[in-house]
């Protein structure tokens, strides 16, 4: 399939908050993507848009500190266009960012038992660096700290 990768628009929020409650058993609100497009120089937001469609497929919000790393706060993909190399690409896309901005690293968390994540990261490269103890609700679980150096 075609996608093409764009910034994170307003008029995007409501189907990104359809994906994001089909992907997550703690969704973010609409209220937490809203905010993540106020513009405070380190935050970024992407989305994938089927280019036959034009539907957004997938998104990922992350910052980025200057000089330092790339945090990923949210990625996902909608169920049915999954194993179709769009994550892979929104991550390329960001890391392609961060390096502009000399980022080092990339990291984020990831819950334990996610195993469909934790192999996506694994196959990207990304090592555990380090665990956060209960970090996440329903359920309460622990998260993983994966980073990869770039
Ligand atoms: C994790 C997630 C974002 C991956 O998105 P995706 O667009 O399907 O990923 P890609 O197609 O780019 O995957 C690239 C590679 O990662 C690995 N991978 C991805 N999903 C996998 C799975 N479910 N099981 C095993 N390996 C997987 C594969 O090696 C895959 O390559 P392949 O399909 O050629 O074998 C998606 O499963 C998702 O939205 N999950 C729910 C939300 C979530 O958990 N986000 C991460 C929070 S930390």
């Amino acid at each position: 399939m075609s996608i093409r990768i764009r910034p994170l628009l307003i008029t995007d929020i409501a189907q990104i908050h359809e994906i994001e409650k089909l992907s997550f058993s703690e969704p973010w609100s609409k209220r937490m993507f809203f905010s993540e497009l106020e513009a405070q120089g380190y935050n970024h937001s992407l989305v994938a848009v089927d280019n036959a469609s034009d539907h957004v497929v997938g998104y990922c919000c992350f910052w980025i500190l200057e000089g330092d790393e790339i945090h990923i706060n949210n990625i996902a993909t909608h169920p049915d266009y999954r194993r179709k190399g769009i994550a892979q690409t929104l991550m390329r896309e960001a890391t392609a960012m961060g390096l502009q901005q000399c980022a080092q690293s990339v990291t984020l968390e990831v819950r334990e038992s996610n195993t469909a994540a934790r192999s996506f990261y694994e196959r990207l490269g990304f090592c555990q660096v380090g665990k956060r103890i209960g970090y996440y609700c329903k359920p309460k679980e622990d998260a993983l700290i994966l980073r990869k150096p770039i």
